[in-house]
């Protein structure tokens, strides 16, 4: 038996939607979430940038007793989740593959439309990806700069938010697509405005829900599910700062979080970093 907690990280707070259903699903888990503000958006960066990001958080998380990982990011599950299956040894488990068996049983047309950053749109692992499971769907996979910073600027609710998201998919989606692939992680907190531009007749599927599934049927296998004795303690590690991420936390999963930590990352590279994107998030 493994009792450790479920470590879980992103960019910043979109692995939040993937984190609320982990504790639904699993109330008595011990959760702990490591959202890196500091450093977001992911989805501009290389590649092998967000390995080495990866790889900071993932020892960060084993070192507070994680039992396995949640790469609760598809920028960060295209480029390195197999990097982190390789070199940790714990269990890994990312969001494309859950997301895309969501889609598959969403959709009747078979015409799925993805959404994501850049880094997962030039990845193309989400075509890969429905390649090797075999999913009979016809993809298109598009990447929504601006998005991101909507959800970490606390600007999701806003007129703003529907003309950005309308710019960029109103055009893009044809009367045949009936399901739209959330396939970043912080385009769950923007579904309002989502809707609101694609209308009834899109389902928008969202990894969130399939991935704790996974999570689930996993610790059951491994025989590492937590008795339900007592609710699962919550624990937000920030490499931003803790406060904002407390209340945006609170915002969006409609509850105060009650343990937020920040972690400064040392370099004078991050740091320099941390303070831009600070300054931005702070405007
Ligand atoms: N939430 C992440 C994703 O699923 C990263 C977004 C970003 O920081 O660009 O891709």
């Amino acid at each position: 038996m493994n009792d450790g907690p479920i470590g879980v990280f992103d960019s910043g707070l979109g692995g939040l939607t993937v984190l609320q259903a982990l504790a639904d699903l699993l109330p008595a888990e011990d959760l702990v979430y490591f959202g890196d503000t500091a450093r977001y958006p992911y989805g501009d960066r290389r590649a092998d940038e967000l390995r080495r990001f990866s790889d900071q958080i993932a020892d960060l998380l084993v070192d507070e007793g994680a039992k396995m990982l949640v790469v609760a990011c598809n920028s960060a599950t295209a480029a390195a989740l197999t990097h982190l299956r390789e070199r940790l040894a714990i269990p890994v488990i990312g969001v494309v593959e859950p997301g895309l068996r969501a889609a598959a049983k969403a959709s009747r047309s078979r015409r799925t439309v993805v959404i994501g950053t850049r880094m997962t749109a030039r990845s193309r692992i989400y075509e890969d990806t429905a390649e090797r499971l075999k999913l009979d769907l016809q993809l298109e996979v598009l990447a929504c700069p601006g998005f991101v910073e909507l959800v970490e600027e606390g600007r999701t609710d806003t007129p703003e938010a529907v003309e950005v998201v309308h710019d960029r998919l109103a055009p893009l989606l044809t009367a045949r697509t009936d399901t739209l692939v959330l396939g970043c992680t912080h385009y769950p907190l923007l579904s309002r405005a989502i809707g609101e531009v694609v209308g009834r007749h899109v389902t928008l599927v969202s990894s969130a829900d399939e991935t704790a599934f996974e999570v689930r049927d996993l610790l059951e296998r491994m025989g590492w599910l937590r008795a339900a004795d007592r609710p699962g303690r919550r624990v937000f590690i920030t490499s931003g700062r803790a406060d904002r991420f407390a209340e945006l936390g609170r915002r969006f999963l409609g509850h105060r979080l009650h343990e937020v930590r920040a972690h400064a990352w040392e370099t004078s590279e991050e740091a320099k970093r941390g303070a831009g994107q600070r300054a931005v998030g702070a405007s």
